[in-house]
């Protein structure tokens, strides 16, 4: 049995909600073992030799990854299989959205891609951009932006269960 650790660090909740949603995936359908792990002060040191493969997810806020997740990525990971998500609702996610490739790669790079390159030490196997969602300050109960969608998460879980059996 596949043993997957989902590490991930959130803001507003919708890293959580797509950790969530990769997670039932990988059980329900390609029986991985599944531990999901939102990093914390207490959690930060988790221990990842027993798991054979590791999702990192952040949110980004500020062109930025969460402090914990950023750090997370310092892991030994030598012999797993990788995968890194980050939830880019204002920039990387509509430009997707929208088919704008370039500007896509561009901040993809710039957040996700290179990120990964300066931190790990192995190459994800996969990664993906996924949405979320930024509040209306003005009106409470209501977002600027929302464009979370679970297919997506799940599209990438589904993805990753066939990568790693
Ligand atoms: C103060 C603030 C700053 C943000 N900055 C960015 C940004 O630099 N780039 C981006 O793509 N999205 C940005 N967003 C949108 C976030 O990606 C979105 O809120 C997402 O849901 C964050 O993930 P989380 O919900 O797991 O925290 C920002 C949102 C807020 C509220």
């Amino acid at each position: 049995m596949v043993k997957t650790l989902i590490a991930f660090g959130t803001r507003f909740g919708a890293t959580a909600k797509s950790s969530e949603v990769i997670a039932e995936v990988l059980k329900e359908k390609f029986s991985h073992e599944v531990e999901v792990v939102k990093l914390s002060s207490e959690t930060e040191n988790v221990d990842i030799t027993k798991f054979d493969s590791v999702i990192v997810g952040t949110s980004i806020a500020r062109f930025s990854w969460t402090k914990r997740a950023k750090k997370f990525l310092k892991n030994d990971f030598s012999g797993k299989k990788l995968f890194v998500f980050i939830s880019s609702a204002g920039i990387t996610y509509p430009a997707l959205e929208k088919g704008e490739m370039e500007k896509y790669e561009k901040w993809k790079g710039r957040f996700l891609d290179r990120v990964v390159k300066k931190n790990a030490n192995v190459e994800p196997t996969s990664t993906a951009v996924f949405g979320g969602w930024m509040e209306n300050k003005g009106k409470p109960g209501t977002y600027s932006t929302y464009n979370w969608k679970e297919e997506d998460a799940a599209k990438w879980a589904e993805e990753i269960g066939k990568l790693t059996s």
